[in-house]
């Protein structure tokens, strides 16, 4: 695998192998400890981060290998004015293996395109973001046993938020999958998703404005923040920011063994007296996505299948 961009870019069996990957490191990840002995990984965040790129880091130490990189533009040479094609030629030379995040829709595509190495989107604007993606798939796939016959409720900011876009992808090629679309009018699911992916593969669909109206039904609520650093303008993000906050009373009738997600970080979506039900999941969200980053670091190197499974 040279490169992943969008979640699509993998096929529904090579998500199984990972997810079956990282289910194996799961079970004993010091089996796992030299695989990636003298690889080295590069981080590329052109925008700020803290747990994606901990994530790679952390997930690149757990196997053994070495990371370099940076964690904001100004302290690369973009501030000079390199270009991000430039930027990664040069990367290139020095690591195995290349995970970047870009403000601007598209720049890892087109850093792919010059990398000599293989390169992961670390997630591009409001575009896609495979790798939570593939951490989201292995939550539900541990807790639910399956990714089909799912009705998972999108709550918060659907329009910027790219978790969002590139889970929604993702889960549109499993069987009976509904989608409940939870949102204020001026953040609802961008046009061209509807057209061009649920409207073309007649996916089942709903929007609505209250979690207290579809709670009942739903297998899965994944709650995002509002995406502040989309909005062009202030005020509008202040008058949406706290449009839903997730308490104990909204979950009143909620199914008993519905799971709540969220990719954090968490701004006042979820009220803190959540964190210690048994249905919050977003904490277990972050342990699996180190593992599901080492499966992929491990197969995008071509490593994934050293070590024998349990
Ligand atoms: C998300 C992101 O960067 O898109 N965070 C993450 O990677 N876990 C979600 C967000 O920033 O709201």
């Amino acid at each position: 695998m040279k490169y992943l961009i969008d979640p699509i870019d993998l096929s529904v069996e090579q998500i199984n192998q990972l997810i079956d990957l990282a289910n194996d490191i799961i079970k004993d990840s010091t089996r796992y400890q030299e695989v990636c002995k003298h690889k080295i990984l590069a981080t590329l965040f052109f925008e700020p981060s803290t747990r994606t790129r901990l994530s790679f880091e952390s997930a690149m130490l757990y196997l053994g290998g070495q990371v370099l990189g940076f964690s904001e533009a100004n302290s690369s040479s973009s501030s000079k004015g390199e270009t991000v094609s430039d930027t990664i030629r040069v990367v290139s030379s020095y690591c195995d293996i290349i995970a970047m995040r870009h403000p601007k829709e598209g720049a890892p595509l087109v850093a792919s395109m010059k990398s000599q190495v293989p390169l992961i989107n670390a997630g591009d604007g409001g575009h896609n973001h495979p790798t939570q993606t593939l951490t989201d798939l292995l939550t539900i796939k541990r807790e639910k046993g399956r990714l089909d016959h799912l009705t998972i409720g999108f709550c918060g900011d659907l329009k910027f938020g790219r978790t969002v876009h590139s889970l929604l992808k993702a889960l549109s090629r499993y069987e009976k999958v509904k989608f409940i679309f939870i949102s204020p009018s001026e953040l609802k699911i961008p046009e061209y998703l509807k057209n061009d992916l649920l409207d073309a593969k007649n996916l089942e669909y709903e929007e609505v404005e209250r979690i207290e109206d579809v709670i009942d039904q739903l297998n899965i609520i994944y709650m995002t923040r509002v995406q502040k650093e989309r909005f062009f303008n202030e005020q509008d993000y202040i008058r949406l920011k706290d449009t839903y906050i997730l308490d104990l009373k909204k979950l009143e009738n909620s199914k008993k063994d519905l799971i709540i997600m969220h990719p954090l970080p968490r701004v006042n979506e979820i009220a803190t007296e959540i964190d210690d039900d048994p249905r919050a999941k977003y904490f277990d969200q972050v342990t699996n996505g180190k593992y599901m980053r080492m499966a992929l670091i491990m197969t995008m190197l071509g490593l994934e299948n050293e070590v024998e499974r349990l």
